[in-house]
């Protein structure tokens, strides 16, 4: 079931969701997000994504770790390619419209973008723990929203491609980073400049994939890892993460520096449990 009023904030009713093209279920620390629109082969609009960043800014505290999926047989086919077209999808602004006849200005559109990329970013928070549980496709936006999660479980017909550059684009949600940061440039450059397909096979090579199991096999590993996840203790967990994160852009004095202070806390946090009378 999903919360209605529980946590810091009011999370999208069943049918803000629905007409997100999402389904949430939140089981005490577990939220699994499903992105739920099979008829458009789970393709995202700009609500999909402004819906998504309601849900990370409202889940309560209690919840750790985050698993998103597509429903059926395939993650995600995408942006709405409607989102690009005049009459756009029904009910949102169309990306094009105002740039074509001259209403919408650049700062307009950054600010727009700002927003979408807010459904992406909240996964990366440390007291989550997020999980991209990936059948079929996952293109363009679907592939950086697995981006945006810590962990990429695969079934092995799982093909990622970052489609953008086709469409005269450049992949903005969120996804670059993450994909220099596991493939490297160059390997990424490739990815991006040739829009072909990765799969789940090379994926795992390349880092992409933190699992890759049979299709039937899917559900069972992400519950696996969730119930792995869940015997860390939630403090100690988000420490982890954050130190984790901070090492790309430390130097190694830095990062021992971090790795104190991190520890110190945790210690400290450990002793007082020991304390007499606590
Ligand atoms: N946006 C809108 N509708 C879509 C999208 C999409 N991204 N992808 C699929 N659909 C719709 C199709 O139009 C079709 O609708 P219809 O039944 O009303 O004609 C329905 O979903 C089924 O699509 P098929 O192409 O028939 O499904 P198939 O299983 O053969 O192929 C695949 C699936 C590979 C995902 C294919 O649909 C595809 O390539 N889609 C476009 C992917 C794309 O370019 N996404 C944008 C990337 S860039 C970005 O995300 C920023």
């Amino acid at each position: 079931m999903a919360q209605a009023s529980s946590g810091p904030g009011t999370l999208p009713s069943e049918e803000e969701l629905a007409q997100a093209g999402l389904r949430l279920v939140v089981n005490g620390p577990v939220a699994r997000i499903t992105i739920s629109r099979p008829e458009k082969r789970n393709a995202m609009t700009g609500r999909t994504w402004t819906t998504l960043a309601r849900i990370g800014q409202n889940l309560h505290k209690e919840v750790r770790i985050v698993v998103i999926t597509g429903e059926g047989d395939i993650f995600s086919a995408g942006i709405d390619l409607k989102m690009f077209t005049p009459e756009g999808v029904d009910g949102e602004r169309s990306i094009v419209t105002g740039l074509v006849d001259g209403s919408t200005d650049d700062a307009e559109l950054d600010t727009y973008i700002t927003e979408l990329q807010e459904g992406f970013l909240w996964l990366r928070r440390p007291d989550l723990v997020t999980i991209a549980a990936v059948r079929g496709h996952a293109i363009g936006a679907g592939f950086q929203l697995a981006l945006s999660c810590d962990l990429r479980i695969l079934a092995d017909d799982a093909k990622f491609s970052m489609k953008e550059p086709a469409l005269g684009l450049i992949p903005d949600l969120t996804g670059t980073k993450p994909l220099v940061d596991i493939v490297g440039v160059h390997r990424a450059t490739e990815i991006c400049l040739t829009t072909r397909q990765v799969e789940a096979d090379e994926a795992r090579e390349l880092g992409l994939a933190t699992l890759v199991v049979g299709a039937d096999e899917l559900d069972g590993a992400v519950d696996d890892a969730v119930a792995a996840l869940l015997e860390i203790d939630p403090e100690a967990a988000a420490a982890t993460k954050a130190l984790l994160w901070q090492a790309p852009d430390n130097t190694l004095e830095e990062q021992a520096a971090a790795e104190r202070v991190a520890q110190t806390g945790r210690l400290n946090a450990l002793a007082k449990t020991m304390r007499p009378g606590s």
